[in-house]
């Protein structure tokens, strides 16, 4: 069970989650109908691993920014019930997050996102509450860094955590976004002791601080690492059902398995449980390997289920 106390900074988004069957299927509909099974859940990466670190124990204060909506108010309330401190903004004007989710038999997703009010986010009040002695660590999901008002008020709170002596984590969140929004995402690196990322990540962050750029086919653990902040730089990388690889100051390269899932209903939201897997048994002291073990087991329950963070009675990770 975890105490840590934890800030997360990014998106929060309504997912519209329409079971499709294939996309083939879909394209056939075009121009007519295609009854789908669709569910309204609460999502958006920073807000999925912020519901699962509260429900692990920690004390969990989330920032971003919503509409003056009813959206909004939904995602206020239902992330609010998990236990989540929120500390959202409402943007008068702009309408909250949407991400419509194709998911497929196979549990493959094809996401259509619209950011609304989280590209609007602007440092305000939440400021204060960083201050508070007891933070200790802010992960940030990047999808705050892709657009130029979020996105400096995005690295000028994470500059501010820094300061008061947090931690931070990051995940790149799209490896489409990276190269067109280069310059944030290098600084966000720096300010950066874990970076969470996953391998198509991993690999155009490689390209990026690469010398010979796009020629480059593979993850440079150790190049990414010397972009990260060097008081004690960690990079972990996830492959869906590869093996997680890791590189830490006391870690050399090391890699481990996953668990083989039979029965993948969604894997909307795998990332994000893994990330606070990850990092609630990390709060809590624990090594890279027991981190990345705790990361997947976390990762297992949510790819048996169709929403980002469904709870069935047996998921609540402790
Ligand atoms: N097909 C799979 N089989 C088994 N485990 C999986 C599978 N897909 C994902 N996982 C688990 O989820 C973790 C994170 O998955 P992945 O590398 O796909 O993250 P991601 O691409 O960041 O996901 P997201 O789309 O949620 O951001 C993996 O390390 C693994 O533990
Ligand atoms: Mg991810």
């Amino acid at each position: 069970m975890g105490s840590a106390s934890v800030q997360l900074l990014g998106d929060l988004m309504v997912d519209i989650v329409c079971e499709v069957g294939t996309l083939e299927a879909l394209s056939h509909a075009r121009g007519s109908d295609l009854p789908s099974r669709t569910t309204l859940s609460p999502g958006g990466s920073a807000a999925n691993t912020a519901t699962w670190l509260a429900r692990s124990g920690n004390t969990v204060y989330l920032v971003g920014a919503v509409g003056n909506d009813p959206l909004g108010d939904f995602l206020v309330n239902s992330i609010g019930s998990s236990g989540v401190h929120m500390l959202v903004q409402r943007v008068p004007g702009e309408l909250t997050g949407v991400c419509l989710i194709l998911n497929e038999r196979d549990g493959q997703r094809t996401m259509i996102p619209s950011a609304g009010a989280n590209a609007a986010f602007v440092n305000s009040q939440p400021l204060d509450q960083l201050a508070s002695p007891d933070i200790t660590h802010l992960h940030v999901s990047a999808y705050m860094l892709f657009h130029e008002v979020s996105g400096i008020s995005a690295l000028n709170y994470m500059e501010t955590a820094r300061r008061v002596g947090a931690t931070i984590s990051l995940d790149p969140s799209s490896s489409a976004l990276l190269s067109t929004n280069r310059t944030r995402l290098l600084a966000a690196l720096a300010l950066s002791d874990l970076l969470l990322a996953n391998a198509d990540e991993a690999l155009e962050i490689t390209r990026l601080l690469h010398v010979d750029g796009e020629a480059c086919q593979d993850i440079d653990l150790e190049l990414i690492s010397s972009a990260l902040n060097p008081s004690s730089p960690t990079v972990v990388v996830t492959d869906g059902a590869a093996p997680v690889r890791a590189l830490g100051s006391s870690l050399h390269n090391f890699t481990i398995p996953v668990t083989k899932i039979d029965a993948i209903r969604s894997t909307t939201g795998a990332g994000d449980a893994f990330n606070a897997g990850y990092l609630n048994a990390w709060l809590e002291g624990g090594d890279i390997p027991a981190s990345i073990a705790a990361g997947t087991i976390l990762a297992a329950r949510v790819l048996g289920e169709v929403g980002a963070t469904t709870l069935t009675s047996d998921s609540v990770p402790q």
